[in-house]
């Protein structure tokens, strides 16, 4: 037997006349008169390989079905069917196992989203979510591509914490007391204390203030990995566990805090149109037409820049009715962001300067008292899909808008610290992985954008 080779190997580079072995999993299998198309997927690409099984192999034959696991050996030979270069005449099939034709939930037709998400075992099959896991396989690739050819470290924050970085309140609590019998205070409350912490730890919201600690150490950082938000929503654009990229720097400022975004967005576009045209070719004929139409306009376009107020005045002049009121202080709902991208600059649309009282401690204030140094990027379609900000570097600043949110500033003296020894203006931004990747795809729900969503209700597979 030869080496096995993968399926995307042989259609890019495979040449008539070559003896190959491919494993992989049944599609279809199409019986004629004097021989059966067995279509076998490895996973590799979108397009499979159709091999072509005479009576050399009729008794395995009869036990491949859609879904069976099998391994074929045999000769690469032009292909006479349209839309293929080679297919595989067949010296040996063998069945790894058998996937029962009653039984087996992916036979060949469509299926929908919401069916698939209860088979997520199995959907990682299928033509939308193999492409949708490829391409979040090269958004991942681009961003390490992208940082380390800029300098930038990837440092690794914890996931679990006793912060809450956000000061949203949406944290999952981490404990190993007995929930049945927790300790007690003397007035009453659970007594963390006795915890396996020693104090309260929750899931981490966000890696951006251990972040800014490695960035006042290394200048440029990024983290890239898993965070955490119990906020009970239930939308197409929210996930309770979902991945973040933070790219943190000292010595930067807004100015270059955006332009890093939009180099950055423009980067993993083109990386990801170049590794994995098959699959964005994919999304453009049957998810979302405008695709490709998309990803060329982040890359040619330069980003609109808005300020909080301005965006404010032309919402107030939109002849858009909203559902949620705009005015002055209130925060941008995503229906106010998809008009401003989708809409009225029909591209991403950089806004800055909000209103302090909507954004997290952390950020610097601005001369007015009224505003901080914010900036969201928002996207067409998808609405927010940055968020990020020049931090507050001054103590004075940082510990008196502490203060005034009532935080408590035992957990956060090492942050502190860091506005004592050495400090430098600084800034950076998160990135909601799964956006991107829904951004990219034309995808409609981001729980088909990961391959085990967790959101209310549901923590299956
Ligand atoms: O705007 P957020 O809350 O910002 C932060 O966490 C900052 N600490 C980032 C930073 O400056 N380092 O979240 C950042 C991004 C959002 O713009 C959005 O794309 C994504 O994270 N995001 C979510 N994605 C999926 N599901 C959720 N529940 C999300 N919440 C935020
Ligand atoms: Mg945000």
């Amino acid at each position: 037997m030869t080496t096995p080779r993968r399926i995307l190997d042989l259609i890019r580079h495979g040449q008539p006349g070559e003896t190959v072995t491919v494993r992989g999993w049944v599609r279809t299998r199409r019986d004629q008169k004097e021989f059966s198309f067995v279509e076998v997927n490895d996973g590799s690409s979108m397009a499979g390989l159709q091999a072509l099984v005479t009576d050399v192999a009729a008794e395995a034959l009869q036990r491949v079905n859609t879904g069976a696991s099998v391994e074929i050996s045999g000769e690469l030979v032009e292909s006479p069917a349209k839309g293929q270069r080679i297919e595989l005449k067949a010296f040996t099939l063998q069945v790894f196992g058998e996937a029962d034709p009653e039984t087996y939930p992916l036979q060949k037709k469509r299926h929908s989203f919401e069916f698939l998400r209860t088979i997520a075992h199995l959907r990682s099959r299928t033509n939308t979510l193999g492409a949708v896991f490829r391409v979040r396989n090269a958004c991942a690739t681009a961003v390490h591509h992208f940082f380390q050819e800029r300098g930038f470290l990837w440092v690794h924050t914890p996931l679990i914490t006793a912060s809450d970085a956000e000061g949203a309140g949406e944290l999952f609590t981490v404990t190993s007391l007995d929930l049945n019998n927790p300790p007690r205070t003397k007035e009453g409350a659970i007594d963390f204390g006795q915890d396996f912490f020693g104090k309260r730890a929750f899931l981490t919201v966000s890696g951006q203030l251990e972040a800014e600690i490695m960035a006042l150490a290394f200048t440029d950082v990024y983290t890239f990995g898993p965070t955490f938000r119990a906020e009970n929503s239930n939308t197409s654009r929210h996930l309770a566990e979902f991945w973040m990229i933070e790219p943190e720097m000292a010595f930067c400022d807004l100015d270059g805090n955006m332009t890093l975004a939009e180099d950055f967005l423009k980067y993993v576009f083109s990386y990801v149109l170049k590794h994995c045209p098959e699959d964005m070719e994919f999304f453009n004929q049957r998810i979302d037409n405008s695709v490709m139409e998309t990803a060329d306009n982040i890359i040619h376009n330069q980003f609109e820049r808005i300020t909080y107020t301005e965006a404010i005045a032309l919402l107030e002049k939109a002849s858009k009715s909203f559902e949620y009121p705009v005015s002055w202080g209130l925060d941008l709902q995503s229906e106010h962001e998809r008009y401003l991208a989708e809409d009225l600059f029909k591209k991403p649309v950089i806004v800055t300067d909000y209103p302090k009282t909507i954004k997290a401690f952390y950020m610097r204030q601005n001369d007015d008292g009224k505003t901080v140094r914010a900036m969201d990027v928002l996207a067409p379609r998808i609405g927010e899909i940055i968020g990020g900000s020049q931090r507050e570097e001054r103590l004075d600043c940082l510990e008196q808008r502490i203060d005034e949110l009532h935080i408590p500033k035992d957990t956060l003296w090492w942050y502190l610290e860091l506005r004592r020894f050495g400090t430098v203006p600084h800034a950076g931004f998160g990135l909601g992985f799964e956006r991107l990747v829904q951004f990219m795809t034309g995808m409609q729900n981001i729980r088909d954008v990961i391959p085990f969503p967790r959101t209310p209700q549901n923590a299956e597979f």
